[in-house]
């Protein structure tokens, strides 16, 4: 209902990613990336935040959600 998408609206995103920043941003130099292919945490769970590990999965299986990774791609 409305009144439900409105509370989940008020809450935190990020249950408990370095809360002790004022604002969490990472930087990328794509460059420098070593491998061809980075997936990057959009979940807020991952335990290797801000990479990616998985637990995008488990999230969305308990909650209907749908969120996944940003795919930093080294060009060729
Ligand atoms: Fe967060 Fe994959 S663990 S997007």
């Amino acid at each position: 209902t409305a009144s439900v998408v409105r509370a989940e609206a008020n809450q935190p995103i990020n249950p408990v990613i370095r809360k002790e920043e004022a604002k969490v941003v990472d930087s990328v130099l794509v460059a420098e990336l070593s491998k061809p292919l980075t997936a990057y945490c959009r979940c807020w769970r991952s335990g290797t935040f801000p990479l990616c590990d998985g637990s995008h999965v488990k999230h969305n299986k308990a909650t209907g959600d749908n969120v996944g990774p940003l795919l930093v791609k080294k060009q060729e």
